[in-house]
């Protein structure tokens, strides 16, 4: 079935567009979105979270097979904490209308990161999301939360290194897709496209590992007003890109 979206006065046909299996998106602008409109950083991640739904569900209905979003790195509790305790509380509300919202659309729900650091109620909710939805058949979500690629680096490195400690690892059996295998993302495609909004430059510790032949698209768009019509845009962007993955 061809889905067409406006796109300025053309238009995307999505038929004719091999579409990526997995998408990874950096939610960044969200502080700069509410600067810009005299309103707290708050309001700004209220506004990405709702966005985050829009988004996720438009990626399920036109047939993406994985999405990973970034919602809170390992680096972010730096911030303020009136900052992080409203950043909690959003995810506590957006987890909650999670579990009915994205049961409609079967959307498997995934964390990946170190969900132990957070607050036990939220940790509940976590592990609940993850249970009711793993038996669903749609698009898988991993909602990346205390999430950053190094530390998933040194969590998989010491895994393996008390493998072969104990003997039940072989140093020689050490390769790519064992790496791979002790990632947070096991068993799932790497991510083909990679969009950050927001008009930064950087990847900022997201799947270091993951990423390393993801098309990268940056657009100039603040998170929370990241449209499906961005969306397509950027899936229009990666379909004119020629992936060589080191050869020519
Ligand atoms: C980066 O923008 C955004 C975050 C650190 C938070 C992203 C979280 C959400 C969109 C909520 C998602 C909710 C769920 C349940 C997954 P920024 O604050 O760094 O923006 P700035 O660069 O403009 O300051």
């Amino acid at each position: 079935m061809a889905i067409f979206k406006q796109k300025n006065n053309s238009v995307v046909d999505l038929s004719k567009i091999e579409l990526p299996k997995h998408v990874g998106i950096i939610m960044d602008g969200n502080g700069r979105w509410a600067k810009k409109r005299g309103l707290p950083r708050s309001a700004g991640h209220s506004m990405g979270a709702q966005n985050f739904r829009t988004i996720a569900r438009y990626c399920s209905n036109i047939g993406i097979k994985y999405l990973t979003v970034y919602a809170f790195s390992t680096e972010n509790w730096k911030r303020p904490m009136e900052e992080v305790s409203a950043l909690m509380k959003l995810f506590k509300s957006y987890l909650i209308e999670a579990l009915t919202d994205f049961k409609d659309d079967s959307i498997v729900v995934k964390f990946i990161g170190d969900t132990t650091a957070f607050n036990p109620e939220l940790q509940e909710l976590i592990e609940r999301t993850e249970r009711e939805s793993a038996n669903r058949d749609g698009m898988v979500l991993n909602i990346a939360m205390n999430y950053g690629g190094r530390d998933e680096l040194v969590r998989a490195t010491k895994n393996i290194a008390q493998q072969v400690k104990d003997g039940v690892l072989d140093i020689d059996k050490i390769d790519e897709q064992l790496i791979s295998d002790n990632l947070y993302t096991k068993g799932q495609p790497d991510p083909d496209l990679i969009i950050r909004p927001s008009g930064e430059y950087r990847t900022s510790n997201f799947m270091v590992w993951q990423a390393a032949y993801s098309e990268l698209v940056i657009m100039d768009i603040l998170w929370p007003d990241f449209s499906t019509n961005d969306f397509d845009n950027a899936l229009e962007i990666y379909s004119q890109r020629n992936r060589r993955f080191g050869g020519i």
